[in-house]
């Protein structure tokens, strides 16, 4: 099997919890301090190798277009103003070896059948799929430590971490056995069970790769409530028929589609920021110390 190349970004989700910042813009373009979590996460997966990234977008696709695009008239403004060094930023967002592709989700009908709308660009081969709100703050980078597994198992590989038992109802949940350290082989995986039905409390996260074999599956998923395909589903067909690993990744995870999450990245990536990070840092620590009387 080849080496994974292709990344799909699913970022047709509504985003309700951030309304009414994402009514016009995809929650995926909300910055954490000057950067847009799409960007991170484009960052992982070319640092995880891989070289064709897959946006599967909404309603309000247009920002993340136009972020990774070229910027013609900024960039005539910068040269204009000789801010050459943020031109040559703004001009290098992504190295030049990297294409981007556009796929539009026309209805927001849950995270597998996003990643269904992929399969024309990925075709037959292993893909990875990475979701922009989950930031994880891993060295190496997540993707790569993934892409590492895969490497050597030639199988599906999901990024898991424990979570509270009262949080399971957010997550896709898995039961497994071990295979080696931080690596054990899935053998159930529900989505969202109630904290006193999760047979574990271990949670899946927005990290994946998986073998084309899942496109299958997805096609025939009879679509649940609300009319969603849910990704998990078609990853509990898949179980049946090829091994899927679940990797404990090393590295911290900001649930930034929920605001405590996003809101600790801002202050986690704010304070070690080399432009800002220092006075941050000595602001926030004067707040501590304010009387709230
Ligand atoms: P979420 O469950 O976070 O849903 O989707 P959401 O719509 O983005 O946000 P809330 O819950 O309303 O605030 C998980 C991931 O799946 C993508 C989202 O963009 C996000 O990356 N997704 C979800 C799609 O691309 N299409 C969909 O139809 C649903």
């Amino acid at each position: 099997m080849n080496q994974v190349r292709k990344a799909v970004f699913p970022v047709g989700g509504l985003g309700t919890r951030f309304l009414p910042a994402t009514k016009a813009s995809p929650k995926e373009m909300m910055p954490i301090v000057d950067k847009p979590l799409i960007q991170y996460a484009v960052e992982e997966a070319v640092a995880a190798g891989m070289s064709d990234m897959i946006f599967v977008t909404g309603r309000t696709k247009r920002a993340i277009e136009d972020h990774f695009d070229k910027a013609y008239e900024l960039e005539g403004e910068l040269a204009l103003r000789r801010k050459t060094e943020t031109l040559e930023f703004v001009r290098n967002l992504l190295p030049r070896h990297i294409h981007c592709i556009y796929i539009r989700q026309a209805e927001a009908l849950g995270l597998g059948h996003a990643i269904l709308c992929a399969k024309p660009a990925v075709g037959d081969e292993p893909f990875a799929v990475l979701l922009a709100d989950d930031l994880i703050d891993g060295e190496p980078p997540v993707m790569k430590q993934m892409t590492e597994v895969f490497d050597y198992y030639r199988c599906s590989v999901i990024g898991v971490q424990d979570v509270p038992r009262v949080e399971t109802g957010s997550y896709g949940i898995v039961r497994t056995a071990p295979v080696a350290d931080r690596l054990e082989r899935i053998e159930a995986i529900v989505e969202k069970p109630k904290p006193e039905e999760a047979p574990t409390t271990l949670g899946v996260v927005g990290r994946y790769i998986l073998t084309p074999r899942v496109f299958r599956h997805l096609e025939n998923l009879i679509p649940g409530s609300g009319g969603e395909i849910q990704l998990t589903d078609g990853i509990a067909a898949l179980l049946r028929e090829e091994q899927v690993l679940a990797h404990r990744y090393r590295g911290t995870r900001y649930d930034c589609g929920a605001k405590l999450g996003y809101l600790k990245a801002t202050v986690e990536f704010g304070l070690r920021h080399p432009e800002v990070g220092a006075e941050f840092t000595r602001y926030l620590g004067q707040l501590a110390f304010q009387d709230p009387a």
